[in-house]
């Protein structure tokens, strides 16, 4: 097993044994779907089990700070988990997400975070769907009437529609930078992502410059779903529009955002979107350490509050203790806990939950949970 490339050959012939089996006949394509995972970046750790002299399986873990207002989480994104078709089911895989997760602990990262449909393969590994994503299912009918109801806050607004220039990409991290939860990217990084291929992004200018942007697509992944969206409600919608219409109304588009009632879905829904809730993703709890502190942060009224397992296994009991007294829970009702789910967790409500862990935190700093977290098209893996 080795954390890194061993040798500039190797990262070569390993992203070639990679690119064969996932994007098989396009040459270069990873390296361009995930520009900031193939750079040399001291965030991203490639992890790939040998098989002799050859690469077996290969698991790549993007340490994270996720803003979530003024504070922050230590998170680890993992991804391009993949094991050689003639090596599978040898328990390759299973071993490079544990050397992950190991690797995610070492670095003081509280929790991981993957998207995956193998429910089968990450379920055992002690991984559970945690936090909430919005999905709306639009048609023109319904970014029609939702821009004429916003519009009649701001009847004088009249946007130019154009495809992507050049210095429209730092106006669109400016407006992304408002967001209430995001990753921390330096602006290196995030000019990387402008490069994505089958990326359609549209943005909306007025006298005054950038208004309101959205994007489809992004590599293979989100190919009709708008995953980046932004800036004022009717120039954003205005964007959407021009992608759903661009697509062409005989297939569907859906937009992407984190749950809540900000103006744009909000509109589109009381315009006749339909919604569909789902899962963020799969999140398995990776050093108690640091998500105690980082989570210090985020319930200032529970002082000391801290994480213990229980047990070794990862989807173990929990101990939460503050100054408050004490609580136990099991890591899936945590993580619903503090990311938000819309699963039933062991049976019991959120409120029954927040209830159960009201001794140890203060019931004043129970407001801020589940915690507003989300991880946008871009910043996804
Ligand atoms: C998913 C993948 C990485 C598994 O690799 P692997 O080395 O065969 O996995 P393991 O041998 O460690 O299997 C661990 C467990 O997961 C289960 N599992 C493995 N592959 C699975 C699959 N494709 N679907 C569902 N369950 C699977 C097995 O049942 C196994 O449990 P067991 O040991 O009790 O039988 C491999 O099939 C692969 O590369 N698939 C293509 C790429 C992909 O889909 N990656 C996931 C993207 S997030």
């Amino acid at each position: 097993m080795r954390v890194g490339f061993g040798s500039p050959a190797e990262r070569r012939d390993i992203l070639e044994w990679l690119e064969h089996g996932l994007r098989p006949g396009r040459a270069g394509r990873l390296a361009r779907e995930y520009p900031i995972l193939f750079r040399r970046n001291p965030s991203v750790f490639p992890i790939t089990l040998f098989d002799g002299a050859e690469p077996a399986a290969f698991a790549m873990l993007w340490a994270v700070h996720v803003r979530v207002g003024v504070h922050r989480l230590r998170v680890g994104l993992v991804s391009l988990v993949y094991t050689d078709p003639a090596l599978r089911g040898r328990g390759y895989g299973r071993r490079v997400v544990e050397a992950a997760m190991a690797q995610a602990e070492g670095l003081q990262l509280g929790l991981v975070v993957l998207w995956s449909e193998l429910e089968s393969f990450y379920s055992p590994l002690g991984f559970v769907r945690a936090g909430r994503e919005d999905l709306l299912v639009l048609d023109i009918d319904s970014i029609d009437s939702a821009i004429r109801e916003v519009g009649l806050d701001s009847p004088a607004a009249t946007f130019t529609i154009g495809s992507l220039e050049d210095p429209d990409w730092s106006a669109i991290e400016r407006i992304r930078s408002q967001r209430e939860c995001q990753i921390e990217m330096n602006p290196d990084e995030f000019r990387s992502l402008r490069s994505i291929p089958d990326m359609h992004v549209r943005v909306a200018r007025d006298a005054t410059g950038v208004r309101g942007f959205a994007i489809r697509g992004r590599g293979d992944d989100f190919r009709e779903v708008i995953h980046e969206w932004g800036g004022s409600p009717a120039a954003t919608l205005e964007c959407c529009r021009s992608l759903a219409e661009a697509l062409g109304p005989e297939r569907e588009i859906l937009l992407l955002g984190p749950p809540g009632r900000s103006a744009v879905p909000w509109a589109l829904r009381r315009n006749g979107a339909r919604l569909i809730r789902k899962p963020l993703g799969w999140a398995r709890l990776a050093s108690l350490e640091a998500l105690s502190e980082d989570l210090a942060a985020f319930l200032p009224g529970s002082a000391g509050i801290r994480l213990f397992r229980m047990d070794p296994s990862p989807a173990g009991e929990i101990r939460v203790t503050s100054d408050r007294g004490t609580a136990r829970v099991s890591s899936r009702t945590l993580l619903h806990l503090l990311l938000g789910s819309d699963e039933p967790t062991d049976g019991m409500n959120a409120s029954e939950l927040r209830s159960l862990l009201a001794p140890a935190l203060a019931p004043s700093a129970l407001e801020p949970l589940p915690l507003p977290f989300f991880i946008w098209g871009l910043e996804s893996i």
